[in-house]
């Protein structure tokens, strides 16, 4: 495995979530554990972006839990009508808020987020067991590249997440 991340310099933003797909696929190879798994994904993507938050809310009880993440602390429950990983949970769809303040219902863990986007995690029952969560301080700040490559990201993490059978942390 290897725990060298190769962030290409001078790059778009597509060309470098291209570049981690890859890279994410071999860190995880040789891990089975859940949560390993989606720490090392969270650290993938704010070492390359520096986003202000990247982490991961998992169902739990009728909940989003907080799970491995970057950043500055956070809420740690979010119910499933609130936020917009609430929503994005309710959509079963990738939620890209350009501006968080005109998001009803958005929950507001930190002032200093401005734009964010969330993408839900499926298992291979195609049910939503929990979702990445990234924030920025700027305004507008993902778009639909974003959303193909953190998209693309998921796509490995629940590769692995099927294949460890690591399902059983939907509780
Ligand atoms: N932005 C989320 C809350 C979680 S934090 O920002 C880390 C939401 O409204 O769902």
């Amino acid at each position: 495995m290897s725990i060298t991340l190769e962030i290409p310099q001078q790059a778009s933003r597509a060309e470098i979530y291209q570049a981690l797909a890859p890279q994410l696929e071999s860190v995880l190879e040789g891990e089975s554990d859940f949560v390993a798994n989606l720490a090392n994904t969270a650290a993938l993507i704010k070492e390359s972006f520096h986003f202000f938050w990247v982490g991961f809310y998992l169902v739990k009880n009728q909940q989003l839990v907080l799970g491995p993440f970057q950043g500055p602390l956070a809420c740690t429950r979010i119910d499933f009508n609130r936020g917009v990983c609430g929503a994005a949970y309710r959509a079963q769809k990738t939620l890209v808020v350009p501006n968080v303040d005109e998001f009803p219902g958005h929950i507001a863990c930190s002032s200093l987020a401005r734009s964010e986007i969330v993408v839900p995690i499926f298992n291979s029952r195609q049910e939503v067991i929990g979702v990445l969560d990234v924030d920025s301080q700027h305004l507008n700040d993902f778009d639909s590249v974003d959303q193909k490559g953190l998209e693309a990201l998921v796509k490995v993490l629940e590769r692995s997440i099927t294949k460890n059978q690591n399902d059983i942390a939907r509780t």
